[in-house]
């Protein structure tokens, strides 16, 4: 028997209670992720190490037989978004429906129009938290455009695509992270990906062998898009000093150590900061991907929770409370490592977790959390889950509309 996603009965429940639904309807779900190496890594042209994960948003298009969008969420009652495929163009700002605007704009431009629609939107992602929510969006209404015109696009065009939509309709100066790793995304591994040579591996990462805990610090994240360009600003001026004293140099991630030390004396202390935390979270990236290889979960850990120290001391965008969670989560038995994932700045953490132990885990952290901070959390956990899909409404559901 076929299962209903409970997420997609919550989105069809919401466009049910909304109208009579088009039997032509159709439901797409894309996935967040979480990066567990290569922290701010992607934008300076090194590898990231991230995973897919079983959580993300499902939208479902109901045609309309004009040109207008109706855009709809459920995490923001009330909130109903009209406009048309015509006025579709960026516009830099972050309101929750600059993301599917943003997806379908740069999907529409590439591969034309196909219509109006309902589309209806719900997830089942901590939103804003570090595990690619927004992405999750930009990319559902990128490979959904896709499918409604009948294509199978490579997933490096969805990627590009999905990439724009951010950059260019939201305005977020980001690397191609967020994208890469909910499109090409696959059960029980984790995705090794150089940002410059765009070289992919599929890394073992099973669910009997660790359990990804994600937990919410609650801090909302803090001037995230404004703190988030700025260290990207601030390392493209690391990368200018650098260029001045090793002509040829084109990204951040060339940087050796070696180079570090003996150039680095000059440049500003914070931005020596990022530069340092860029060659050292290239040696934690190359060193976690390497103890996957061989199944080695204690030296991924320890990259992992090495990667929190330097994200929290040379990069500054951890925050107390995500150092506590984190403290609190390397704490307890089974626990190989972890770190915050995302930009940081607020938001979640991401741990492995031997599964014998996860239970245990998922119930002490909340209580070590609340002794340290006197703030509630809460652990979800993971295995590493696949990219984009279209989901089947049931029959049941579908027989019951309208034509
Ligand atoms: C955000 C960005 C990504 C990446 C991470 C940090 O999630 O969207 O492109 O830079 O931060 O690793």
């Amino acid at each position: 028997m076929q299962v209903t996603p409970a997420l997609l009965q919550r989105t069809l429940a919401m466009a049910q209670a909304h109208a009579e639904v088009d039997p032509a309807a159709r439901a797409f779900f894309a996935p967040g992720r979480a990066n567990l190496l290569g922290a701010h890594m992607d934008y300076n042209g090194g590898s990231v190490l991230p995973v897919a994960l079983s959580r993300g948003t499902c939208a479902l298009f109901v045609p309309r037989g004009d040109s207008l969008l109706r855009l709809e969420s459920t995490q923001f009652p009330g909130e109903v978004v009209e406009t048309s495929l015509a006025e579709l163009r960026p516009r830099r700002t972050d309101g929750w429906s600059a993301y599917l605007e943003g997806g379908l704009y740069v999907a529409m431009r590439e591969w034309g129009e196909c219509g109006g629609f309902d589309i209806y939107l719900d997830a089942d992602l901590p939103m804003a938290k570090g595990l690619s929510s927004s992405a999750s969006v930009e990319s559902v209404a990128v490979y959904a455009v896709s499918r409604l015109h009948d294509l199978d696009p490579p997933p490096d065009l969805m990627i590009r695509l999905a990439h724009a939509a951010e950059t260019e309709y939201v305005g977020v100066r980001c690397g191609i992270l967020d994208q890469t790793a909910i499109f090409l995304a696959q059960e029980d591994s984790a995705l090794l990906f150089d940002c410059t040579e765009l070289t992919r591996e599929h890394l073992p990462l099973r669910a009997d062998q660790a359990v990804i805990a994600v937990a919410d610090s609650g801090v909302a994240r803090q001037l995230a898009k404004s703190a988030f360009n700025q260290r990207v600003a601030e390392c493209t001026q690391a990368l200018a000093f650098f260029q001045q004293r090793l002509p040829g140099m084109t990204c951040l991630r060339d940087l050796t150590a070696e180079q570090l030390q003996e150039f680095g004396g000059g440049l500003e202390t914070e931005l020596r900061m990022r530069a340092q935390h860029v060659v050292s979270e290239k040696l934690r990236t190359d060193a976690g991907a390497d103890a996957l290889r061989r199944g080695d979960l204690v030296a991924f850990g320890h990259a992992m929770s090495g990667a929190h120290i330097s994200l929290r001391d040379l990069y500054e965008v951890s925050t107390p409370e995500l150092d506590a969670l984190v403290e609190s989560a390397w704490s307890l038995p089974g626990c190989y490592g972890g770190r915050l994932t995302g930009a940081g700045f607020g938001g979640c953490i991401a741990a492995v977790v031997a599964p014998d132990a996860f239970d245990d885990f998922a119930r002490e952290l909340p209580r070590l959390y609340r002794h340290a901070t006197g703030s509630e959390t809460e652990v979800l956990g993971f295995s590493p889950a696949g990219g984009p899909v279209e989901w089947q409404v049931p029959e049941s559901i579908r027989s019951q509309w309208q034509p």
